[in-house]
C-alpha cells in the first residue's frame, strides 16, 4: 500500500536530522548536482523542503517545491515563513505535473521509487523531462534496485530494508527509527535498472549516471571509518543522473 505522508511529515522529518542523510545522502545529491548557482532548480517530491531549501542557500537563483502531501507542503511553507528563502511550494502530482515551465535543474530524491509500475516510470520521466531546458540536469537518489547484501540491517543507521521481492512492482519498505524505537513505515517499488535505464531513455534523458553513495569528510572524521561500512557494502539507495539534449522536446 502506498506511502501517505500527511500522517508522519513530522517523523519523516526527524529522519532527515540522522548522521547518514547527511553524510551520505545529502553529501552524494550535492555531488551529483554540482554548481547549482544561478540556476532555476524543480525540487520535485520535496517533502518538507530539507533539500530544497538547501538549493537554495547554496546559489541556485530560483528553486520551487512540489510534493503530492499536503502536509509535508504545510511544514515547508512553516520553515519559509520562519526563515524566507524564496521559495515556491506547491502540491502536486509527478504523474501529470505542468507548470507551463521549464527548470535548469530538477532534483527528485526519493520519488521514482513511489513508480509501482512501467506505465507511472515513464510518465515521472516524461514530466521531467518536459519540465527541463534543453541542456538541463536530472539528478535524484532512490531506492538502489540492484542493493548489494538486502538482507544486511541497517538498524545502526536508524532505518531497516526489507525488500520483499525482485520482481518489478514488488514492495520494497523501509522502516525509520523514531528516538522512542517507534517506527514509519515508506512502501517503495522494485524496479529493475534496466526499466529506470528504458524510461528516462524514452522521454528523451541522456548520459545516465548510476552513483554510489559517498561520505563526506566530515563523516568520515566525526564517525569510525569502520561505522559506514555496512552501509557503504550493502548500498541501500543510489543516486542518477542525466540531461536533456534534445531541444525539440
Ligand atoms: C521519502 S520522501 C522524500 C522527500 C524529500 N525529497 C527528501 O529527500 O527529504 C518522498 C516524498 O515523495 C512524495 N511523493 C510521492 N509520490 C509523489 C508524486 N507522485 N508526486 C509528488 N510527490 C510525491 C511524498 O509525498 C513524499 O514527500
Amino acid at each position: 500500500m502506498s506511502t501517505d505522508y500527511n500522517k508522519i511529515a513530522d517523523e519523516y522529518k526527524y529522519s532527515k536530522s540522522l548522521p547518514w542523510r547527511k553524510y551520505l545522502e545529502a553529501h552524494t545529491l550535492f555531488n551529483i548536482a554540482g554548481d547549482m548557482n544561478g540556476k532555476s532548480v524543480l525540487d520535485l517530491a520535496c517533502g518538507e523542503g530539507f533539500y530544497t531549501r538547501l538549493y537554495k542557500l547554496k546559489g541556485a537563483a530560483e528553486v520551487v517545491g512540489i510534493d503530492l502531501s499536503e502536509q509535508m507542503i504545510v511544514l515547508a511553507n512553516e520553515a519559509e515563513k520562519v526563515d524566507p528563502l524564496g521559495i515556491s511550494y506547491f502540491v502536486g502530482n509527478a504523474l501529470d505535473l505542468d507548470l507551463g515551465r521549464k527548470f535548469d535543474l530538477i532534483s527528485a530524491s526519493y520519488l521514482l521509487n513511489y513508480s509501482e509500475n512501467e506505465s507511472q516510470l515513464q510518465t515521472m520521466c516524461n514530466v521531467i523531462a518536459k519540465h527541463l531546458k534543453p541542456g538541463g540536469r536530472f539528478v535524484t537518489i532512490n531506492n538502489n534496485p540492484e542493493c548489494k547484501h538486502p538482507e544486511m540491517s541497517m538498524r545502526k543507521y536508524g532505518f531497516e530494508r526489507i525488500q520483499k521481492g525482485f520482481n518489478d512492482g514488488d514492495e520494497v519498505i523501509f522502516k525509520l527509527y523514531l528516538p522512542d524505537e517507534s517506527h514509519i513505515d515508506l512502501t517503495n517499488y522494485h524496479l529493475s535498472k534496466k526499466m529506470h535505464e528504458r524510461c528516462l531513455e524514452a522521454a528523451g534523458l541522456t548520459n545516465i549516471h548510476w552513483h554510489d553513495m559517498e561520505i563526506s569528510a566530515e563523516g568520515v572524521s566525526l564517525f569510525e571509518e569502520s561505522y559506514w561500512q555496512d552501509l557503504l557494502k550493502c548500498e541501500p539507495v543510489k543516486g542518477i543522473s542525466c540531461e536533456k539534449n534534445n531541444p525539440a522536446l
